[in-house]
């Protein structure tokens, strides 16, 4: 595959409630209001195809579904929205922000669900023809915390939320190693005020738009 510039991909990481999307859409306005282009992408979804795979994954009544299953459905989905809007997106100079990309499948299927971590390594390397985010911004909150910010619909919405505690507290270790062996891999404290976080995040990005 072609050379593809990605100094306009960013994603976000974050447990469920970490506040990722309101993030998202602050810094979105903010490119916007400089007068770039933006696409906001989320995962599992943004193409025909991988919004059926989404529902598949999150539906509770596939509770039988192996893991590896899981793992290749969340990166078939990955497939897609790589080729059909990632990319083409990027080639029109576009800034890409990814709500939640391959270090969510290392996370969960990798640290969650405890498949082997070289086996998720190449599995998103194939998924994503090695195209990555130029930064990760990561919302930091401990499970015990998110679980407080659910409301009671959420509660009982999907498989991965029926998940339970035991098994965010592995995706949250597994994000803390994530974040030792990347260095465009940015942890914010996602408890601290939504506008604190959208300031430390133009404090990061800044710079590196402005070159
Ligand atoms: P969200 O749209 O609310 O972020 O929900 C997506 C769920 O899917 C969330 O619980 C995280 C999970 N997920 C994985 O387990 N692996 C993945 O690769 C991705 C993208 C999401």
């Amino acid at each position: 595959m072609e050379k593809i510039k990605t100094d306009r991909f960013i994603s976000f990481e974050g447990i469920d409630y970490s506040g990722k999307t309101t993030q998202i859409d602050l810094l979105k306005s903010f490119l916007e209001g400089r007068g770039f282009n933006v696409f906001v992408i989320r995962e599992p979804g943004g193409t025909a195809i991988s919004e059926k795979i989404r529902q598949l994954l999150l539906d509770k009544k596939n509770f039988k579904m192996y893991e590896r299953a899981e793992l290749f459905l969340y990166s078939a989905a990955r497939v897609q929205l790589v080729v059909e809007k990632i990319i083409p997106m990027l080639k029109k100079d576009f800034f890409v922000i990814a709500d939640r990309y391959v270090d969510s499948t290392t996370a969960y299927q990798g640290y969650g669900r405890r498949i082997d971590l070289k086996v998720i390594k190449q599995i998103n390397k194939a998924a994503t023809f090695d195209i990555m985010p130029n930064i990760t911004f990561y919302l930091e909150i401990k499970p015990g915390r998110a679980y407080e910010r659910r409301n009671d619909s959420a509660k009982q919405t999907d498989r991965l939320e029926a998940a339970g505690l035991e098994f965010y507290k592995r995706v949250f270790n597994g994000y803390k190693k994530i974040s030792q062996k990347n260095k465009s891999f940015y942890v914010l404290d996602a408890e601290q005020s939504v506008e604190t976080i959208h300031k430390q995040i133009l404090n990061i990005i800044t710079p590196k738009i402005m070159d």
